[in-house]
């Protein structure tokens, strides 16, 4: 189970004690919604929602929510819908991954196999449609499109680049498809939910994009400079998968002759486990490492600049904070 501690350090006793119970609540619905009549189903969609995570979309939610009326039917309904969505495309990731270790646990496809964690994912998608629905059908259309563009960023993601396209502004396409734009939907869904006016909806959601692309980023990161303990990943994923993430298309691009054995690693197989450690190894003391740092601090200050809508306060310092937390878990 999870314990209550929020994934954020908040000033405010009040906001925190609201944002802590709710989301108790949430967690509480949750595991009422991934109930199956097929007792096998109900295992399997359990298995990770009770593995750990740290609920930063659900979070980001009831955060948002507080710019509004927090207590307004549709705001725990919403952060449901987003943790949902989020669970099923880890069931998905998972296997297009081959990835055998999330939130500390075994992955469904190591757990069972590939046709488990494929149909657990399409389960859990369903179940946060249906929720969606008793939101009306605004939220529908806006599930819908922040779905298709999580898939688009996926399936570019596996496509790579085009013979015209930049590694880089590709990659960044791909990350603001996968996750920018279910972080977006969780910070808008706060707002709408609440009762936000429009202007700070808006301003929120574009909040929301940039975050997410940032936290995306320093999950690549924390990828090559991590170890499983701290992630309940395995570290390396995305390199030997072949998935080039940000810090290993700044350090392609390096000039210096002393990276012409990381080049070598890098252009070859590195599913070959004595090559993916050498990679890892020199990846990690890579000054590449260090830019990719940098280039996540510049998006959650810009991310921060768009709260300028919201009076000072609490609500304001929180979502500041919730942005500080995503360039700094890297740190
Ligand atoms: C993992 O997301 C997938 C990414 C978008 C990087 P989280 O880091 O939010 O995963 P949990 O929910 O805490 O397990
Ligand atoms: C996460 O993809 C994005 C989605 C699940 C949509 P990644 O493959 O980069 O994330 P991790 O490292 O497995 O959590
Ligand atoms: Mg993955
Ligand atoms: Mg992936």
């Amino acid at each position: 189970m999870k314990d209550s501690s929020l994934a954020l350090p908040i000033v405010d006793t009040a906001l925190e004690e609201r944002l802590r119970s709710r989301l108790e609540q949430v967690e509480t619905e949750l595991l009422g919604h991934v109930q199956s009549e097929a007792g096998f189903v109900t295992e399997a969609a359990r298995h990770l929602l009770t593995a750990g995570g740290k609920r930063f979309r659900p979070l980001l939610v009831l955060l948002a929510a507080e710019t509004g009326n927090p207590d307004a039917d549709g705001v725990v309904t919403s952060a449901c819908v987003v943790e949902l969505t989020h669970l099923a495309s880890l069931y998905h990731d998972d296997v297009m991954d081959e990835a055998d270790l999330r939130r500390g646990a075994e992955s469904a496809n190591a757990r069972w196999d590939n046709h488990v964690a494929i149909l657990t994912g399409d389960f859990l998608f369903s179940k946060s449609s249906e929720l969606t629905a008793e939101l009306g059908a605004e939220a529908v259309r806006i599930q819908a499109r922040t779905f298709t563009r999580l898939v688009e960023g996926q399936i570019l993601e596996t496509l790579g680049p085009g013979p015209d396209d930049d590694p880089l502004q590709h990659y960044l396409r791909v990350v603001a498809g996968k996750t920018g734009s279910l972080i977006a939907t969780s910070a808008r869904y706060g707002a709408r939910f609440a009762g936000a006016p429009l202007e700070v909806e808006e301003a929120l959601t574009e909040y929301g994009e940039k975050v997410g692309v940032a936290f995306q980023l320093s999950d690549d990161i924390l990828d090559i400079a991590s170890e499983s303990a701290e992630s309940g990943k395995t570290p390396g994923t995305d390199l030997r998968e072949g998935v080039p993430t940000l810090p290993v298309l700044i350090a392609r691009k390096s000039t210096d002759p002393g990276d012409a054995r990381l080049h070598e690693l890098l252009d070859g197989d590195l599913s070959d486990t004595a090559r993916h450690a050498e990679a890892l190894g020199l990846l990690r003391d890579h000054q590449a490492l260090a830019e990719a740092r940098r280039y996540v601090l510049g998006l959650t200050a810009d991310a921060k600049k768009l709260l300028k809508v919201l009076p000072d306060g609490p609500v304001r310092e929180a979502l500041e904070g919730f942005a500080d937390v995503v360039a700094e878990r890297t740190a």
